[in-house]
């Protein structure tokens, strides 16, 4: 086997690094979790493991939301579309009813790393740098949130 066949068959791994931090310490643990979940997706136990994931996700987004909305981040609503646009991606990949290979796990590893990776750096490191400008007391913890808004149609949950 070439030097290029055995990169194109080695699963695509990033793992969770310092330098994501946004610096509010439930939404980098959440966020570290999902790195976690990404990597943890193979095809053995891709149902499970996608529906685990998805779910998290969920909650995840739920949380992050909560914490903007109640500290009053201004751009909330245009943070709120990038997760909706977000899980509608995923539900398009998911809707196609593919049947699962590794490839199709390797696809899907591959643009959560990277739709999570440029999202992180990009919007939610933006809020934590308002958060911080904010001076206000610690963030609230935000309760799990009620699984009934627009990611939990999307995915079937209610
Ligand atoms: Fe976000």
């Amino acid at each position: 086997m070439t030097a290029e066949a055995v990169e194109r068959k080695a699963p695509y791994v990033i793992e969770w690094r310092e330098g994501f931090k946004i610096g509010i310490a439930q939404v980098d643990q959440e966020h570290r979790h999902l790195f976690t979940l990404v990597r943890a997706l193979n095809l053995q136990s891709v149902q499970h493991t996608v529906e685990e994931l998805l779910d998290y996700v969920v909650t995840h987004f739920s949380n992050e939301q909560e914490l903007m909305e109640s500290s009053g981040y201004p751009a909330f609503e245009q943070h709120l579309r990038l997760h909706e646009e977000f899980g509608a991606h995923v539900a398009d990949f998911l809707g196609n009813e593919e049947d699962w290979t590794e490839e199709r796990v390797q696809e899907l590893r591959r643009f959560l790393n990277k739709w999570l990776i440029g999202h992180i750096m990009t919007h939610d490191l933006r809020f934590g740098k308002w958060h911080a400008s904010q001076k206000h007391t610690p963030a609230p913890v935000a309760q799990p949130a009620a699984r009934s808004g627009f990611l939990a149609r999307l995915f079937g949950r209610g």
